[in-house]
C-alpha cells in the first residue's frame, strides 16, 4: 500500500487557500488517491464544537490554546491517523503552525510551552508512540496582511479572529514566517499575491516535486 501523506495548508486570514485546496484535492483523485480533506480547528464531532467556542466565545490566549491542542487531539485520533494508516492522503486547512502564529506570534503566547503542548497532543496516537504526528509538507500562502485584510473585508461577518487589527496580523504573517525558517524541509511558501492561476500551479508543482502527482502538463 502507498504510504499515506499528511499536507496542511496555512495562511493569514484571506490568503485565498480554499479553492486550491479543492483543485488540488481532485487532481489527487485523478491520480487514483484515497483523499481526505479536512480542516482545524475542526474536523470531528468534538472538533467542530471546539471550533465554535473558539471563533465566536470571549476568552484568554491559554484558553484558546488547550482548545486548539483538545480539537487537534481528537482529530488526529479519530480521523487523520487512521486515515494515514490506510494510505489516504490528507489535506487539512490549519494544523499546529496556526496555533504557533495565531496564539503565540498572534496573541504572544509562550512559543516554549507551545511546543511542549505539540509534543504531548501529538504523540501516543500512532503505532510507534513517540512518533510525534505532524504534516509531511505544509503549504505556506504568504500574503501581505493588508492585501489579506481587503480581500476579508468584502467577505462574510468576522470571527473572533478575522476580526483583530492589521497588527494582528503582521504579527501572526511573522510567526509563520518564522515557522517556515525552523522547518524549511517541510514548509513550501507560496506567493499568494500571484494571479489565481499561478498560485494554482505553485500549489501543484510543490506536490508533483514530492512525487505524490505527476507533474502537470504543459507546466
Ligand atoms: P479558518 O476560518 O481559516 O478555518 O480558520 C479559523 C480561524 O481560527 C482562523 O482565524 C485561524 C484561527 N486558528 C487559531 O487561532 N488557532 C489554531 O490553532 C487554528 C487551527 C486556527
Amino acid at each position: 500500500m502507498k504510504p499515506g501523506v499528511f499536507i496542511s495548508f496555512e495562511g493569514i486570514d484571506g490568503a485565498g487557500k480554499s479553492s486550491h485546496i479543492d483543485r488540488l484535492a481532485q487532481a489527487l483523485r485523478d491520480a487514483g488517491r484515497e483523499l481526505v480533506r479536512t480542516r482545524e480547528p475542526g474536523g470531528t464531532p468534538l472538533a467542530e464544537k471546539l471550533r465554535e467556542l473558539l471563533l465566536h466565545e470571549s476568552m484568554d490566549a491559554l484558553t484558546e490554546v488547550l482548545l486548539a491542542f483538545a480539537a487537534r487531539r481528537d482529530h488526529l485520533r479519530l480521523v487523520i491517523a487512521p486515515a494515514l494508516a490506510r494510505g489516504a492522503v490528507v489535506l487539512c486547512d490549519r494544523f499546529t503552525d496556526a496555533t504557533f502564529a495565531y496564539q503565540g506570534a498572534g496573541r504572544g503566547f509562550d512559543l516554549g510551552v507551545l511546543s511542549q503542548m505539540e509534543r504531548l497532543a501529538q504523540t501516543h496516537i500512532a503505532e510507534n508512540p513517540d512518533l510525534m504526528l505532524e504534516p509531511d509538507l505544509t503549504l505556506w500562502f504568504d500574503l501581505p496582511p493588508a492585501v489579506a485584510a481587503a480581500r476579508l473585508s468584502a467577505a462574510r461577518a468576522p470571527d473572533r479572529f478575522e476580526a483583530q487589527p492589521l497588527a494582528f496580523f503582521g504579527r501572526v504573517a511573522q510567526g509563520y514566517a518564522d515557522r517556515a525558517a525552523a522547518a524549511p524541509a517541510r514548509f513550501v511558501r507560496i506567493d499568494a499575491a500571484q494571479p489565481r492561476e499561478q498560485v494554482g500551479a505553485q500549489v501543484l508543482a510543490a506536490v508533483a516535486a514530492r512525487g505524490w502527482i505527476a507533474e502537470a502538463a504543459g507546466g
